[in-house]
């Protein structure tokens, strides 16, 4: 039975929320909402806040949330007839008795949902008998378990134009066919729609099969056919796996999308049970509201590649007349070509884990697009970027949340227009004045040791050597590090000893003396190979150049080299422990070392990048 949205309005206005979970749940006032101890979840400090104006509670420990209706379902387990019902009463209001079309409807309905599950159990019984071996080995091949393939109800459609339309008979061909299991051409016998295919069932919200994906056992086109739209199956309002993503998105205060059924399956399996995928179509308006009624920054998690970067554009465009304060979109970019299913099987959860926390707000999302999409070089190109920025802007409906991407996107043009920065400091930017960089803790398994031990950067070294041996009165500052550098085999490793040496028996070393001596010493080779350096793009490693820029350049270098093989040290032992065991702590640990280095990565890049810019701008550019 179904009752009109005005009514249900209706039926929210006349209660008062923060009445009717008062009556079980202590609330306190704060402010215009009340707060109190979220009843979803076991909690100490209050992070369960009802308003009143707006209808609605919600939790920030657990991300629990509905209206009065929502309450009596989830939190009291009412069916949603006996929920509307004792509101109503409460309310003094009469609910509506069904008119005869949709009480029809309902029974039709009912008819429909048997004769999906009846497929469903057929399809299911078929995968079990002796037609299914090539679907129960694509399965296998895939590396989908037992329980996952029983918990998602896979089935099999053998290859043959009427077995499920026998099978079914008892519904009768006109019903098959509405329920899109028979294919009817005109004038024709009805015949099955899924022909060879693994069978996925489609479920709504409530956990009813509405439909089924089917994906081809071998190759073939179409890879994946869906069942047509049908009174129970509405492609652009269903999101696949909604009825197990929904609770799991509670816990885990996480809703995640992507772009294929089996990947939110894989997802699922590898104990991410958060994932929801759209049926082959570009996310829609209600699909997006569907994401946000469970939490405000939805994560779509697309292919890197050029299609799934489109597909994530899309959506993000889409959003933007929906956005409101607090409610956003996120993204997260799967290495090219890889979507989560492949992932998770070449590198394990972990490996899917760091790629969902690094994650990119939409505004950085849709300015970065904007940026790349065209050149930038003329005026009048650098305009059309203003230009586009602001019709993306005004584009969103919500004033308040407008006017911070018409600032936001004003702040980010001025940046990158604004003067060159004087680069050769902003390695330095970073940390604090009198900062030190800290090591993270020693590794103690053998392959973190191992991976410390080969760790430190030989092209990067060399670099550092080169910036000794030119300004060797910086060496003395920077003994401890390099005493401890675990460089010590080959020549690399021996020319940095005797440089070491060298400079500290003399403090007073210039670097003419310091190479005519390495040369004497047998390293004249290494040595003036090392001093042909200017091709190397360190501003420590030029013969001319400002010495001071030069001084506090080699002091990073040397900072990220003894930092790098520390961090990567730690990182295989975090990977190794997430791998063992999947806690929060392990997997939050992991993420920091991965910025950490990306971090690294940058800090180089800029000094490289520095250099540049300083022989671009000559001596005086900076
Ligand atoms: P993909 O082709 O990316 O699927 O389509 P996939 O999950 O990687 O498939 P495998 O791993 O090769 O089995 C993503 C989604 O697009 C829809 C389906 O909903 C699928 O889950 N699709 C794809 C279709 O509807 N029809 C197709 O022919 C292909
Ligand atoms: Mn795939």
């Amino acid at each position: 039975m179904s009752l009109s949205p005005q009514f249900l309005d209706e039926l929210r206005a006349r209660t008062s929320l923060s009445a009717l979970i008062g009556k079980t749940t202590k609330l306190q006032k704060a402010g215009r909402e009340y707060k109190g101890c979220c009843p979803f979840h076991n909690e100490k400090t209050p992070s369960f806040y009802v308003n009143d104006d707006k209808g609605f509670y919600h939790c920030f420990g657990c991300s629990a949330h509905g209206d009065a209706i929502r309450w009596m379902t989830d939190q009291r387990g009412l069916p949603f007839m006996d929920a509307v019902k004792e509101l109503a009463q409460a309310a003094g209001l009469d609910v509506p008795a069904p008119d005869r079309r949709t009480a029809e409807r309902a029974e039709q309905a009912k008819g429909l949902h048997d004769v999906m599950q009846a497929a469903a159990d057929w399809f299911t019984a078929q995968l079990g008998g002796l037609d299914g071996a090539a679907a129960r080995d694509l399965l296998a091949r895939r590396g989908i378990s037992d329980a996952t393939a029983r918990a998602f109800g896979f089935g099999f459609a053998p290859d043959s134009r009427g077995r499920l339309r026998t099978a079914l008979k008892e519904f009768g061909d006109a019903m098959l066919v509405e329920a899109g299991l028979l294919i009817q051409v005109e004038g024709k016998e009805p015949y099955d729609r899924f022909r060879g295919r693994l069978m996925i069932p489609i479920r709504d919200p409530r956990g009813r099969v509405i439909a089924f994906g089917g994906r081809i056992i071998g190759e073939g086109e179409p890879k994946y056919l869906n069942s047509p739209d049908t009174p129970l199956f509405d492609k652009g309002r269903t999101l696949y796996n909604l009825d197990r993503a929904a609770p799991a998105s509670r816990k885990a205060n996480r809703v995640i999308v992507v772009e294929g059924y089996m990947d939110a399956i894989a997802l699922a399996q590898a104990g991410i049970g958060e994932a929801v995928a759209p049926l082959g179509t570009a996310l829609t308006e209600a699909q997006l509201e569907r994401l946000w009624r469970m939490v405000d920054v939805p994560l779509l998690c697309f292919d890197g590649d050029a299609a799934g970067q489109k597909a994530a554009l899309r959506a993000a465009h889409r959003a933007l007349p929906m956005l409101e304060p607090g409610r956003s979109l996120a993204f997260a970019t799967l290495p090219a070509g890889q979507d989560p299913d492949d992932l998770i099987r070449s590198g394990g959860p972990g490996a899917m884990e760091t790629v969902l926390h690094a994650t990119q707000p939409l505004v950085d999302r849709l300015w970065c697009a904007e940026r790349d999409a065209e050149p930038l070089d003329t005026p009048e190109q650098r305009a059309g970027l203003k230009r586009r920025l602001s019709d993306l802007a005004s584009q969103i409906a919500e004033a308040s949340v407008k006017y911070e991407y018409q600032a936001d996107f004003r702040r980010r043009y001025d940046e990158q227009f604004a003067a060159p920065p004087r680069r050769a400091f902003t390695p330095f930017e970073r940390r604090k004045p009198g900062e030190k960089w800290k090591p993270p803790p020693a590794p103690v398994t053998a392959d973190a040791k191992a991976v410390r031990a080969a760790g430190i950067d030989r092209v990067l070294a060399k670099a550092v050597l080169a910036g000794l041996i030119r300004h060797p009165a910086e060496i003395a500052r920077h003994m401890e590090v390099l005493g401890s550098l675990q460089l010590a085999d080959g020549a690399l490793g021996r020319l940095f000893e005797a440089v070491v040496d060298l400079a500290l028996e003399d403090r007073a070393l210039d670097s003419d003396r310091l190479v005519t001596i390495l040369a004497s010493s047998g390293f004249d080779s290494v040595a003036s190979d090392l001093l042909r350096a200017d091709t190397m793009p360190y501003s420590f490693t030029q013969s001319a150049g400002d010495p001071e820029r030069a001084r506090i350049d080699l002091d990073e270098a040397i900072a990220i080299m003894v930092a790098r093989p520390e961090v990567d040290a730690a990182l295989v032992e975090a990977t190794r422990a997430m791998q063992a065991k999947f806690t929060d702590e392990a997997f939050e640990r992991q993420v920091a070392l991965v910025r950490e280095k990306q971090a690294l990565d940058e800090r180089l890049a800029n000094l490289c990048q520095a250099n540049e810019d300083a022989r671009a701008f000559g001596p005086e550019g900076n």
